[in-house]
């Protein structure tokens, strides 16, 4: 039942012409100078950077435009590009009709998918990809205006009135400004949960050729405008394997319950019949630790602290099953470590994020890295990305006769 075509490429495989590799294991798709990962020594670089020195050092406006424009910035430089993101945080009068559009109890990936894919309605006089000048104001549009969606996604699902971001606050502070504050009511942001934010937006900044990476490179190489090409990074993202999972670790620790039920989901986790996974454990390129996991740990015990966490029940238990999980034959010879996730997702809920929230928390992070990609691509040579397959369907037949 094989046709011709699977002869045919397969001859193509044996003789080195063609490439099969599912999951893209082992296959660059593309030249970048933005990030270096080396997985097995656990060593993450941006522009040359490691990230530990970067969490330590540099803030996450200061790190996208890093990414962006492959050098760090002067303070001159820096003050300008923090003035130019501030202000352009507001988002169209109509795009807030947009929202309303939606069940209020929709998921706000779905709804962000919907919204960030809309800006390019609005943004009709600089969509000229080719023009660099165009693609650098959509670049600074995009990362401004991320964290104002975030919060007004959150806003209409519980049903508060959309704050305006305010010029006089730092990224991460306006964010958790719009989240929690209320016209009623405006508080000072506790500056080591703005900190702790800024970590995880800078954490998660950039990653070279992760899933959504590689479908916003993918989109950007037909030459769809940005808005569309974020969108559909914003919808890769959206999956439990890749951004899903701070929300999937959450989940999974409700359903864990408490540390008498750590040994039975652990033995579910290694038990190849069933499909239960340890969220937050493993990852794709690390086979040790994450560095970003080490700096993230850090910051969860600092937020825990100030909040007064540290006997909370459930981030209790989930530091039980890290220590457990750590220890265990079955995840150390498979070089299984907790992931980024597994902490982003405990800090999230101390904050008072809801657990809805977490992947478009990533994305707002992701953003400067899925634009310098996109944008590193249009700036050089590149081709319309085309896979192809290995076809293993029926021959050519003919259709039954009547
Ligand atoms: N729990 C239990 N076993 C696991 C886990 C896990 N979380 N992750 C991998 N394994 C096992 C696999 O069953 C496999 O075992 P085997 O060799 O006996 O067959 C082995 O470890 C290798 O796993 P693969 O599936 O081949 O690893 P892959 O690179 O394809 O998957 C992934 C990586 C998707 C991240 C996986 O580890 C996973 O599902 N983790 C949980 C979800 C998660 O935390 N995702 C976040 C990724 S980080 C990010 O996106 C920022």
């Amino acid at each position: 039942t094989v046709g011709p075509d699977v002869i045919d490429v397969r001859s193509l495989v044996a003789k080195g012409k063609f490439t099969y590799d599912p999951g893209f294991v082992s296959t660059a798709s593309c030249e970048s100078k933005i990030t270096y990962i080396d997985g097995g020594a656990g060593i993450l670089l941006h522009r040359g950077y490691p990230i530990e020195q970067l969490a330590e050092n540099s803030d996450f406006l200061e790190t996208s435009y890093l990414l962006l424009h492959g050098e760090l910035p002067t303070q001159e430089e820096k003050d300008k590009f923090v003035n130019t993101i501030t202000h352009h945080t507001m988002v169209h009068e109509q795009l807030a009709q947009f929202f309303k559009g939606f069940r209020r109890d929709a998921h706000p990936m779905a709804v962000m998918i919907g919204v960030v894919g809309a800006l390019s309605a609005f943004y009709h006089d600089s969509l000229d990809i080719n023009d660099a000048r165009h693609r650098e104001i959509a670049a600074h549009r995009l990362i401004a205006k991320m964290p104002t969606l975030a919060a007004m996604v959150y806003k209409y699902n519980i049903g508060q009135p959309f704050m305006y971001p305010r010029n006089d606050l730092g990224y991460s502070e306006n964010f958790l400004h719009m989240m929690f504050n209320t016209p009623c009511e405006e508080k000072e942001v506790n500056p080591v949960l703005a900190r702790a934010m800024d970590k995880i937006f800078l954490l998660h900044a950039d990653h070279e050729q992760n899933a959504s990476t590689s479908t916003v490179r993918m989109a950007g190489s037909t030459g769809a405008n940005p808005y569309a090409c974020i969108a559909s990074g914003i919808a890769a993202l959206w999956g439990p394997a890749h951004g899903g999972a701070n929300e999937a670790v959450l989940r999974m620790l409700d359903e864990i319950g408490d540390e008498t039920q750590i040994d039975k989901y652990l033995a579910k986790a290694k038990d190849k019949n069933d499909p239960f996974r340890l969220m937050g454990f493993g990852h794709r390129v690390y086979k040790s630790y994450d560095p970003r996991a080490t700096v993230m740990k850090k910051t969860c015990d600092e937020v825990l602290a100030e909040l007064g966490l540290e006997d909370d029940p459930q981030l209790k238990m989930a530091m039980k099953l890290e220590k457990i999980a750590l220890e265990d034959e079955y995840f150390k010879s498979r070089g299984l470590y907790p992931n980024v996730d597994f902490y982003s997702g405990i800090i999230l809920k101390a904050i008072g994020i809801p657990t809805e929230l977490f992947t478009v928390i990533f994305a707002t992070g992701r953003t400067p890295g899925w634009i310098a990609h996109w944008n590193e691509m249009l700036a050089n040579d590149y081709r319309i990305a085309r896979p192809r397959q290995l076809y293993t369907g029926y021959a050519k037949r003919d259709y039954p006769k009547k």
